[in-house]
């Protein structure tokens, strides 16, 4: 099963991402941790994605387009992929349906988990990783079992650098910006499918299921 899963930042996209990649055992593609990694790593990669990130801003095209292009065509994408936060602009949308041409495969789905804005920043704010693991929770809506600490492996939780109020802002202002044309690209080729983002964890993991279980 070849998917994208699409929403602004704070829609939930990482934490379904963790369910989908679980159940159906596909390589899980997130254009976002791999500039993390980047970051922590020190590569030249990451030293050119920080400035960006930090800021809220996007990483240029080429850039972006060039590492996923490298992921998927690494064997393991041979039994499906699960894209999250890429494509996010139509020219990564054209980079990618150029580059799945070339790899003779297409997308089944792209899965958009839709939340109302007012309710993304409070999501944003709350939310904490575990820098070991990458594990995502919440301070509210999805709490450790101990306080600020990662239920897997115990490591101290953190906040993301770039979910201080100040960026968050910025990020689903330039987010909002981009989303719409890409709405409309992927709805005009038919791959399309919302889902309410804005229930239950596990609600909205039962209405992707539903929409990708007829795949595997
Ligand atoms: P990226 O890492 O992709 O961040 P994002 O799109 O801003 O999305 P988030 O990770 O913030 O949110 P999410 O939807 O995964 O939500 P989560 O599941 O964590 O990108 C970061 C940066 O990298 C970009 O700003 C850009 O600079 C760069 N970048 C990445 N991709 C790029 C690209 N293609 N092109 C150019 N630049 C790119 O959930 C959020 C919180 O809500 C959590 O605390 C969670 O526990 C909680 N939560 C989740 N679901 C629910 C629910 N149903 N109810 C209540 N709470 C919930
Ligand atoms: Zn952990």
């Amino acid at each position: 099963m070849n998917l994208i899963l699409m929403g602004l930042p704070g829609a939930g996209k990482g934490t379904q991402a963790e369910k989908i990649v679980e159940k159906y055992d596909i390589p899980h593609i997130s254009t976002g941790d791999m500039f993390r990694s980047a970051i922590k790593e020190g590569t030249p990669l990451g030293k050119e994605a920080k400035s960006y990130m930090d800021a809220g801003d996007l990483v240029p095209d080429e850039v972006t387009v060039g590492i996923v292009k490298e992921r998927l065509s690494k064997p393991d994408c041979e039994k499906g992929f699960l894209l999250d936060g890429f494509p996010r602009t139509v020219a990564q949308a054209e980079a990618l349906e150029n580059l799945l041409s070339e790899l003779d495969t297409s997308l089944d789905y792209v899965i958009h988990v839709k939340v109302p804005e007012e309710k993304l920043v409070d999501r944003l704010t709350g939310r904490r990783i575990c820098p070991e693991c990458g594990a995502t929770y919440h301070v509210e809506f999805n709490p450790p079992k101990e306080d600020g600490k990662c239920d897997i492996d115990g490591a101290t939780l953190i906040q993301r650098e770039d979910d201080q109020p100040e960026t968050v802002r910025n990020r689903l202002n330039v987010n909002m910006e981009q989303t719409k044309p890409l709405l409309d690209y992927y709805g005009d080729k038919g791959y399309l499918v919302d889902v309410n983002g804005d229930q239950h964890i596990d609600d909205v993991f039962e209405q992707i299921d539903d929409i990708i279980g007829g795949l595997a």
